[in-house]
Order: structure tokens, then C-alpha cells, then sequence
């Protein structure tokens, strides 16, 4: 059976909870029909209050979380208590979270088991910087960063993982990657989830992100290997935002 679509926005540092709320509730207003998934990952604090307004409609996910269930992290936010405002997927490795934040690939490894162990979806990103694409290399180097993270996670587990490949001299910067770009890569990670977790690998979708809009959305979205898009300033927008499920609903119609 073919893969859904799967349209998740990184809201990121944006969005007080008030706000957050009027965001998810515009959006609930211009999403179409689907019977695809669409995810919002808003900033914790606003949580508790997007997931009480969406229902079952959207899955709702934090975008960053610590692997240990409690301790002396200050400033940090565990897993279940994530899960206990109902939180149902986590983004770990976002790249600004690498870059910014220290985040190894050590640490995206620890919280990626640790995601999937509480209940929680994570969504694992990767990508290459500019420098690294232009160095050649980047599909090994990419790949590298996938068994870092998958790294000791069975396959009996794997199905639960989602991917996403996030060239990051393409997020948030209006460059996308072509289509044939961010097909060569996904279809090299579809690949190697093969021949990591055999059957099990059919189920985890691999999504592309890094300036997906409405303009661009429909010819990534209709590449073989590419499952969906992690997005972030399109789905700020909601009638963007609900474009690029309209573009799903149309490449991928049943
Ligand atoms: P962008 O961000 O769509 O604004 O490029 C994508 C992301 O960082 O997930």
C-alpha cells in the first residue's frame, strides 16, 4: 500500500500561546479535506492549548525534548511530559538545534530512542551544509548522519521513526532544493532504511524540508521517494500552509 502524505509545520520560535491558538484555529479554516497527515510542531508553551483546540484533526508534536524522564536539566522538558499535554511526535536534530544548540549526533540518537520508547513519533532530520554539498561527499556524509541517528534502534521499532531530510542551505533562506535534488537524496535514504530494517522500512516516511511553499510544493511532493515536507515559514501562513495540503491532495489523489 502507498505511503500517505505527511505535512508537518515547524512553527519554531514563533507564536506566544495566544497567538499559537489563533494560528491553529486559521488553519483548521483554510485546510481541505485530506486524507493525508498534517502535523504542527508549535513552541512548548503553546502546546497544551493547540492540541485541546485541533482534537484528532492534526497530530501535534514538540520540537525538541530531553532523552532523560526527569533530573537536574535546568531549562529542559522530558518526554512525558510532553505525552502528558498530549504531545504525540517530537522534531529531534533539527538543524538549528545542531547548529545552535550543541546537538550531536550522539544526543540526536539518545532522544530519538528515548521518543519512541515513551509513545512519542520522532522526527529525525538531517541535512548537509552548503559547504558540505559543494565539497561532493554529501549523500555519504548523509547517510553517516541516518545510521548515526537510527544507530542501535531495532527494527522492530524503526516503523515508528519519521525522517527528514532538510538541506539546511535550503531552510529558510528561499533556495529550495530542485526536485530532482531532494529526490536523489530521499531516494538514497529510502534505500538505506532498506537495507537497514528490510519490510519494516516500508512504513517510515522520509519528507523534504527547506522552503517548501505553495509554489514549489506539488513537484516535490510528487517525487517517488519523498513522503511530505517539514515546513517552516509557509506554515506560519494559513492559507500557505493549506496550499501545500491541497498540492498533496492532488499529487497523491488515492
Ligand atoms: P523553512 O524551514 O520552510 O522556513 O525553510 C523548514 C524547517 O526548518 O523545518
Amino acid at each position: 500500500m502507498p505511503r500517505t502524505k505527511l505535512l508537518a509545520g515547524n512553527w519554531k520560535m514563533n507564536k506566544t500561546p495566544q497567538e499559537a491558538l489563533a494560528l491553529v484555529q486559521g488553519l483548521l479554516e483554510a485546510l481541505p479535506e485530506t486524507r493525508h497527515t498534517v502535523a504542527v510542531f508549535p513552541p512548548y508553551l503553546a502546546l497544551e492549548r493547540v492540541v485541546d483546540a485541533v482534537g484528532d484533526r492534526l497530530l501535534v508534536g514538540a520540537q525538541n525534548c530531553h532523552f532523560e524522564a526527569q533530573g537536574a536539566f535546568t531549562g529542559e522538558v522530558s518526554l512525558p511530559m510532553l505525552s502528558e499535554v498530549g504531545a504525540r511526535a517530537v522534531l529531534v536534530g533539527h538543524s538549528e538545534r545542531r547548529q545552535f544548540f550543541g546537538e550531536t549526533d550522539e544526543s540526536v540518537n539518545k532522544k530519538t530512542k528515548a521518543a519512541l520508547a515513551a509513545g512519542l513519533i520522532p522526527f529525525v532530520c538531517i541535512g548537509e551544509t552548503l559547504p558540505e554539498r559543494r565539497q561532493g561527499g554529501y549523500l555519504a556524509l548523509l547517510e553517516r548522519q541516518l545510521r548515526a541517528a537510527l544507530d542501535g534502534l531495532p527494527a522492530a521499532a524503526a516503523g515508528g521513526i519519521v525522517v527528514a531530510y532538510e538541506p539546511v542551505w535550503a531552510i529558510g533562506t528561499g533556495v529550495t532544493a530542485t526536485d530532482g535534488e531532494a529526490e536523489e537524496v530521499c531516494a538514497l535514504l529510502r534505500a538505506l532504511l532498506g537495507r537497514l530494517y528490510g519490510e519494516a522500512a516500508a512504513g517510515i516516511r522520509i519528507l523534504y524540508g527547506g522552503s517548501m511553499n505553495a509554489q514549489n510544493a506539488a513537484g516535490l511532493l510528487a517525487s517517488p521517494s519523498i513522503d511530505g515536507g517539514l515546513i517552516g515559514g509557509a506554515s506560519l501562513k494559513p492559507q500557505a500552509f493549506a496550499a501545500i495540503v491541497a498540492a498533496a491532495n492532488e499529487v497523491a489523489a488515492d
